[in-house]
């Protein structure tokens, strides 16, 4: 039985179904068939949005969800561009709360983000009590302690295959003793994985799915831009994936289904210091064909 049908009094055979998406949809003749099911449908929803007549309902999707898209969101491309470049990473944070109600509107709009297969299964992990946010910022500098040796290890071995020019050697470099001064900040009274900062979101998924990764980094991304349209601003924190995949303490702390990695963690707040000026960035590379 397929999920879609379609109302043969609405449907005036334009095919703009069939044109979107020939898994589920033949046409011929100006007559429309349809078979959808876990094979072919992804349940992206695109055959009922895109069809001028309404005549297509899914059975697997509440119809009641759609709504009409009046008028389009009108954003001025100029200013669009703007809104990226401000965007920075921050590290210093008002001791303050964020507001419930944005902190509802930002992880709402996270549901948007565009998942590969259309899977949309990235889980948020969201920490707002210091105490524990502290906890997982101590679990992260232990395995940074831990993990020194094994970098020296590595760069020995990089040197013996004389690799000093490659980027793996020169990041390898850049991560030894990277737990000592962690350790050091720690002792001084800092919180150098978090800064203090008073909510940090942890996204993780099923690991054996589509693109996990890359779905994880776009819903981020999508809270990241989404906060700072509320005057809250965002740090990426991949010091946090490394450790929760690979420190079984940590990964404890964390509490994830046993099928789940971290994919990505972010830190937020309404941020203390506010940036006066844009930088530049280097050139994309591109290759024009
Ligand atoms: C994947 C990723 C991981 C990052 N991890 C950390 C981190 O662990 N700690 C940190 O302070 N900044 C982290 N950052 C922030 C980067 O240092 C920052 O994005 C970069 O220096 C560019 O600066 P900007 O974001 O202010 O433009 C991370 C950024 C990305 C994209």
């Amino acid at each position: 039985m397929t999920w879609v049908e379609i109302d043969e009094q609405l449907c005036d055979g334009c095919g703009i179904c069939a044109l979107r998406c020939d898994r589920v949809f033949t046409s011929s003749a100006g007559e429309i068939t349809t078979d959808a099911n876990e094979e072919t449908c992804i349940l992206c929803g695109h055959c009922v949005a895109l069809c001028p007549n309404d005549a297509i309902s899914h059975s697997r999707l509440d119809m009641n969800v759609f709504s009409a898209i009046e008028k389009g969101a009108n954003l001025k491309t100029q200013e669009f561009i703007q809104f990226l470049k401000e965007r920075r990473s921050h590290r210093h944070f008002l001791n303050r709360k964020i507001k419930e109600k944005q902190l509802d509107m930002i992880l709402e709009a996270g549901r948007w983000a565009p998942t590969g297969s259309n899977v949309q299964n990235v889980e948020i992990i969201v920490y707002q009590d210091p105490a524990k946010i502290r906890k997982i910022s101590d679990q992260v500098i232990d395995y940074f302690s831990w993990v020194n040796g094994k970098v020296q290890r590595k760069i020995e071995r990089l040197e013996a295959e004389g690799k000093h020019n490659t980027e793996d050697y020169r990041f390898t470099r850049r991560m030894l003793g990277i737990g000592e001064r962690m350790s050091q900040a720690k002792a001084a009274g800092r919180d150098p994985i978090f800064y203090n900062a008073p909510l940090l979101m942890i996204f993780h998924s099923i690991s054996a799915t589509s693109a996990p990764k890359d779905n994880a980094v776009l819903v981020a991304h999508t809270v990241a831009l989404t906060a700072r349209t509320l005057g809250i601003e965002s740090c990426y924190i991949g010091l946090v994936e490394v450790a929760a995949n690979y420190y079984m303490p940590l990964k404890a702390e964390l509490k994830l289904p046993p099928d789940h990695e971290v994919f990505n963690a972010m830190i937020l707040g309404y941020p203390e210091l506010e940036f006066l000026k844009t930088v530049d960035r280097k050139p994309i590379h591109i290759r024009w064909e």
